[in-house]
């Protein structure tokens, strides 16, 4: 791999505008306008690749990418669905989320005691079927990549296991979270190989500077 440090960042979305804003903070002079997915970082040896949230992870742990900037909820998803050779290096704080199980108002489905026969739709089967586990809950899980809040209406799935922020899209839908599964916040990831010494020092002294935003920002 080159001997620039690789950041893998999500290249639009919540987490995208408030990684480049710690990044930024960290003192990195870079531009992402203009669509180029590999941005030169101009005053440090360092390169930005902007991807889809869902890569991040693999892109760390197959050496693509040296570190990333991760919603912990997609981290833990993939850890429990496929091997994954990346570790968190710090939690960020920022982009805070739940992954709630949700119903309509007055349907079939009010607590996770009700979930048993149902069908769950649901774009982390392996954080929901988790759950579901340890509770000893037997109900099926209809995968969807997006749109999720849609299931119960169209009568895909009785409820529904998907990420709340604001709770805005969960009220728009008519749905109701009636449980917590994951509490979840961007979190730094970096693979458990060894980097080369500079990479090292520069990894060091990013972490450290980041360390110092987060901490001026609590
Ligand atoms: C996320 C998530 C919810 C919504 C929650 O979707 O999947 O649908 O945001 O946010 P809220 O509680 O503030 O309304 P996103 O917009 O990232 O799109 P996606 O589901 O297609 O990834
Ligand atoms: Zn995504
Ligand atoms: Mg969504």
């Amino acid at each position: 791999m080159s001997d620039r440090l690789r950041i893998a960042l999500q290249k639009k979305g919540r987490l995208a505008d408030d990684s480049f804003a710690l990044l930024k903070a960290c003192g990195l002079r870079f531009s992402v306008r203009g669509g180029s997915l590999l941005v030169r970082v101009k005053n440090m040896p360092i390169d930005l690749l902007l991807v889809r949230d869902d890569d991040i992870a693999s892109f760390v742990s197959n050496d693509a990418a040296d570190i990333g900037i991760v919603g912990e909820n997609v981290l833990v998803e993939e850890q429990l669905t496929s091997a994954l050779d990346a570790q968190i290096a710090m939690k960020l704080g920022f982009s805070r989320c739940r992954l709630c199980l949700a119903s309509p108002e007055r349907g079939s489905v009010q607590s996770a005691a009700d979930l048993s026969g149902t069908r769950i739709a649901t774009t982390y089967p392996g954080v929901t079927g988790r759950f579901l586990k340890e509770r000893g809950i037997s109900a099926k899980l209809v995968e969807m990549k997006g749109a999720v809040e849609l299931a119960p209406s169209i009568g895909v799935a009785e409820s529904i296991c998907d990420l709340v922020s604001t709770g805005a899209t969960l009220e728009a839908n008519g749905l109701m979270a009636f449980e917590t599964i994951l509490e979840s916040e961007a979190v730094l990831i970096r693979s458990a190989r060894d980097m080369s010494p500079e990479k090292a020092d520069l990894f060091d002294k990013l972490m450290r500077r980041v360390e110092g935003v987060i901490k001026s920002t609590d």
